[in-house]
Order: structure tokens, then C-alpha cells, then sequence
């Protein structure tokens, strides 16, 4: 059964939601699921804006079908060529065999790697800032390199205000019915969500975000179209404060966050008392993870989130434990920047993950430690204490700061 939503009087939702998908990316594990949003204006020419992965096709076909009722389609936009908004384009040449693909130089390349069909002959090319009419719309592309990848833009229709914003401003967690963000909870059910899946995706590109952001906001928009997640038609500036925020590499929010890696429970034990002196301290916004049991994307996210960061580890064959190891290469693989860290080590024989970890740390842009690495020595004792108590002492300065 078709599942179209009506946008305005002539834009219409045909997009669809994968609850199924264990991890996304094959990497991160979306437990609410994921949405694949596609738009079709039907003007007096129909486009259709960006298409689906293959595991909603079905749907997706049965929508286009049913929201043409028996028009042809005449224009595919497609602002991102990653497959999970391409995995139908071929289907849709046969179906529509007048198709045109609307996209850039770079799309149209990597439409020819991943298809076999004869791309040339339909491929309408255009540049940044050109414009494509379909009538009473009129569709102007700006170019969005590297949010996310090179080939990506974005379509504003004047006509309706709308951005067609690709990959930006989307968001995980599968649509349960209701289209737009003013519909949920937005802050309290899915901005977690949202900003895992920006830090993870596209957290390396913050300057490439910042600057489309800037041409952006020379544009009207009224509403937000983007290919994940709800849709946006209200409170649009606080959600692009957020981007900004998140593209700025500035921290969300001012708070503590101890991740920690343990094997038979000491570093966890220290890590539990710093706590507790930080929280005696007056710190109140205090949230520890053990990096074996939360997935690393979501540790990424919550680095990205806090102002202060506490990472302790053992010593693991002379290396940074495996788990904790991860989650340090990964933001480096992010351009993690300026934050106020600190350091502990464990070990019994010879502690070396505390020196490790610092290294990669410093490699960082502005990351600035708060105290010297402390090392505990197989388990936290009485003399370990004083130097907890100087680092809540530092963390509550940068939390206040
Ligand atoms: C596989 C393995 C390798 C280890 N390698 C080292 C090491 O290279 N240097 C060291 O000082 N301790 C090493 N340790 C010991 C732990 O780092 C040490 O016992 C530490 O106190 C464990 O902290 P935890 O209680 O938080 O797990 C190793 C432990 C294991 C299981
Ligand atoms: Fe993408
Ligand atoms: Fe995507």
C-alpha cells in the first residue's frame, strides 16, 4: 500500500523507514532505526528529489507510482550519490525511460562507476548556483562538498522555501508516523540521535559544514527537507545553532564526562571515587561510560558533547586497552578539538597507556590537559586521592568556565 504524505499542495513525502538495519554504514548500530527520505514535486514538469536504499525500494516504488498516478517523471535530483539514496536510480531509468538525472560533474561520475546504464544521454549537468524550472518551481543547487561526501549539494525551491538538504540536518531513528520535528520531542527523544549521527558521519568536515551553513543563511528557507529524519518547519535556527555549534568543534554542553576502560575493576573503582569528589564538588552534569560496553560512535558523540573529559585506561601488553585505543583513534579520525582533558593510567608491572594516550591527545587541535597523567599502580590508594581531588578541583573550573 502506498505511504505518501502530502508536504505543501504539490510536494509530497515518498520516502520510507528501515527498522530492520543492524548497523548502519555496516558500523553503527541504530537501534531506532533509520529513515530514507525522497521528495517528488509534481509541477508541470514532476521531479523526484534523491531516491532510497535498496532496502525500502519497494515502498518507494509504490509511492513514486502512486503519487504520478500515471505521469512520467522527468527529472531525478541527486544531491548525494551514496547508495543509501541511489540504490534505485537504475530501476527508475527503466521505468521512466524520458528520465532526467539532474546532478553535478562528480555525480554524474560516480553514478557511471556504480551503474552500467547509459548515464550520458539523460545526465542534465549543473554547476553551483545553477537553477532547473519545473514550472511553477524553481530548483537552485548549491554545492555542499564533503558534508559528507565530494559530490554532495543541496536544491532550494524558491517557490516553496524549501531546502532539499541532502545529508545535512538528517538524522537516525526510523519516522513512527509523525513528518515533522514540531511533531516530536524533538530535544528530549531524538537530538542525541541527531548528533551522533552528524559527529559520526560528517564530524571530520566541520569547516565544510561551517561554510555551507554561511551560504545557507542567505537563503529564505521555510522549511528543511533533509534525506534522514523528521522534516523542519519550525525552530529551524535552534537546530542550525546546534550544527553550528557542532561544526564550530565547540562543547554542547558544559559537563563531565569520564570514559574508562577496565579489565578486573580497578580503574573503574578509581574513576567511581572521582566521580563521587567531582560530584561533592558541585559538579552535577557527571556522565561515565566503560568504553567495552557503549559502541565507540556513540563515545565519539558524547566527547564531541561534553566541555571536560576524563579518560582512563589500563596498561594492556605495553598498549592503551584495545576498547579505549578505539575510541582515540576514532576522534582523531574526527578532528576532535579544543577540549580540557585529563588522564589515568593503570598498570601492575609497566604502565605505558597513560603516555600513549597523551601523544595522541596532544596530536589534537587544542586540547588542553588539565593535570598531569596520574598513574594508579594495579589499584587507587590513600596517596592516589589527593591527585583525584586536584583533578575535580581543575574539572570544576573548566565546567564553570
Ligand atoms: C592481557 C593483559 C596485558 C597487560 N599488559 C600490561 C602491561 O603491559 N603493563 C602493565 O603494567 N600492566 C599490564 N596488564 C595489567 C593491568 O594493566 C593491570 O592489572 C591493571 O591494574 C588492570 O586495571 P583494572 O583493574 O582496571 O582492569 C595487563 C593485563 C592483561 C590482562
Ligand atoms: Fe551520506
Ligand atoms: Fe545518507
Amino acid at each position: 500500500m502506498q505511504n505518501i504524505r502530502r508536504i505543501t499542495e504539490d510536494i509530497f513525502y515518498v520516502g520510507a523507514s528501515d527498522r530492520r538495519l543492524a548497523l548502519f554504514e555496516n558500523v553503527y548500530p541504530i537501534d531506532r532505526g533509520v529513515s530514507y527520505n525522497s521528495y517528488i514535486v509534481l509541477d508541470d514538469k514532476t521531479v523526484l528529489l534523491d531516491t532510497v536504499d535498496h532496502s525500502v525500494s519497494r515502498e518507494f516504488l509504490e509511492n513514486v507510482e502512486a503519487a504520478l498516478s500515471g505521469r512520467a517523471l522527468d527529472y531525478l535530483v541527486v544531491n548525494h550519490m551514496e547508495p543509501d539514496h541511489c540504490s534505485v536510480i537504475a530501476e527508475l531509468v527503466l521505468r521512466y525511460p524520458g528520465l532526467k538525472i539532474v546532478g553535478n560533474q562528480k555525480t554524474i561520475q560516480m553514478i557511471k562507476q556504480f551503474y552500467s546504464f547509459d548515464v550520458d544521454s539523460r545526465a542534465h549537468i549543473v554547476k553551483d548556483g545553477d537553477s532547473l524550472s519545473s514550472g511553477k518551481h524553481t530548483f537552485t543547487f548549491v554545492f555542499a562538498p564533503m558534508v559528507h561526501w565530494p559530490e554532495v549539494m543541496v536544491a532550494f525551491d524558491s517557490a516553496s522555501g524549501i531546502l532539499f538538504s541532502a545529508d545535512a540536518f538528517g538524522t537516525f531513528g526510523a519516522l513512527s508516523g509523525n513528518l515533522y520535528a514540531d511533531e516530536v520531542e524533538f530535544e528530549k527523544e531524538w537530538l542525541d540521535d541527531a548528533r551522533w549521527y552528524y559527529i559520526n558521519i560528517v564530524g571530520k568536515y566541520g569547516v565544510q559544514v561551517t561554510n555551507t551553513l554561511k551560504k545557507a543563511a542567505a537563503l529564505p528557507i521555510k522549511m528543511i527537507c533533509p534525506l534522514h529524519g523528521p522534516i523542519w518547519r519550525e525552530n529551524i535556527g535552534w537546530f542550525i545553532d546546534k550544527y553550528s555549534t557542532w561544526a564550530g568543534y565547540v562543547p554542547e554542553d558544559k559537563g563531565l564526562l569520564i570514559v574508562y576502560s577496565s579489565i578486573y575493576g580497578n580503574t573503574a573503582n578509581a574513576v567511581d571515587k572521582l566521580a563521587a569528589i567531582a560530584a561533592d564538588k558541585g559538579i552535577r552534569n557527571i556522565h561515565m561510560y566503560d568504553a567495552s560496553k557503549t559502541d565507540v560512535s556513540v563515545l565519539v558523540s558524547e566527547c564531541f558533547r561534553y566541555s571536560t573529559i576524563v579518560f582512563a585506561s589500563p596498561t594492556y601488553n605495553a598498549e592503551i586497552f584495545p576498547k579505549m585505543e578505539a575510541l582515540i583513534s576514532e576522534l582523531k579520525a574526527h578532528a576532535f578539538q579544543n577540549r580540557d582533558v585529563a588522564v589515568i593510567e593503570n598498570g601492575t608491572w609497566a604502565l605505558s597507556a597513560g603516555k600513549k594516550i597523551t601523544e595522541a591527545l596532544e596530536g589534537m587541535k587544542n586540547i588542553r590537559f588539565l593535570v598531569p597523567t596520574i598513574s594508579v599502580k594495579s589499584s587507587l590508594k590513600d596517596e592516589g586521592l589527593p591527585l583525584l581531588e586536584e583533578l575535580a578541583e581543575k574539572a570544576v573550573e573548566s565546567v564553570n568556565a
